[in-house]
């Protein structure tokens, strides 16, 4: 798996410290507020694991999937939810832990699928950023990185459902997606 990785973006250290530092900020602003985080499927889990571990804090854990009707997870704007909260955010202190904001758009929507069911508050932490990609405003009130315009694997996030258990993120191999012409987040 190494050999399809052109360059290491992100070290697994400089991850886990910024993991630890996003924990710490967490546990201080939601000290007695119970949050409950959710992780954002598929490539949220890694991060969410990492973070949940280091917070020192009562919280509790759910999880939304979501699937577009374009012909990649975010080009349509037009999203189904696959799998949705089990517990109810009513009057709770939400916190929605992503992956990646890179066009917004599931950011966006999911928020305001979030907000219609009346929470008492909701944030975002989300690992890293691509504003360069933008195409709706989605802001993280917690955030890693911010990144170059370039697709990347590891820590949870894929390519073709593989590279997510990579500890690092990386930037992918150009000739690992040569066969589709263009790199994977400019198939729209
Ligand atoms: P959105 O474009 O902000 O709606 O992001 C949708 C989803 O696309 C993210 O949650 C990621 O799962 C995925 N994604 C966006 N950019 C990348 C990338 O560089 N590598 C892997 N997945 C990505």
């Amino acid at each position: 798996m190494m050999s399809d990785i052109k360059e290491v973006l992100i070290t697994e250290q400089e991850l886990q410290a910024k993991v630890k530092d996003l924990a710490e900020k967490i546990a201080r602003d939601y000290r007695d507020k119970d949050p409950v985080l959710v992780g954002v499927l598929n490539g949220a889990f890694v991060f969410l694991a990492d973070l949940m571990r280091y917070l020192d804090l009562s919280c509790t854990v759910d999880f939304v999937s979501w699937s577009s009707y374009g012909k990649d997870t975010s080009s349509s704007g037009v999203f189904r939810i696959m799998k949705d909260l089990e517990t109810s955010v009513e009057s709770r202190h939400v916190l929605v832990v992503e992956d990646i904001i890179d066009t917004g758009l599931t950011l966006h929507y999911l928020l305001d699928t979030i907000s219609a069911r009346r929470p008492a508050s909701v944030r975002v932490a989300a690992l890293l950023d691509k504003p360069s990609r933008r195409r709706i405003e989605a802001k993280a009130d917690y955030l890693g990185f911010q990144i170059p315009d370039a697709f990347v694997v590891g820590y949870g996030l894929d390519f073709g459902q593989r590279y997510r258990n990579l500890p690092f993120i990386g930037i992918l191999k150009p000739d690992i997606y040569a066969g589709r012409g263009t790199p994977p987040n400019e198939i729209e």
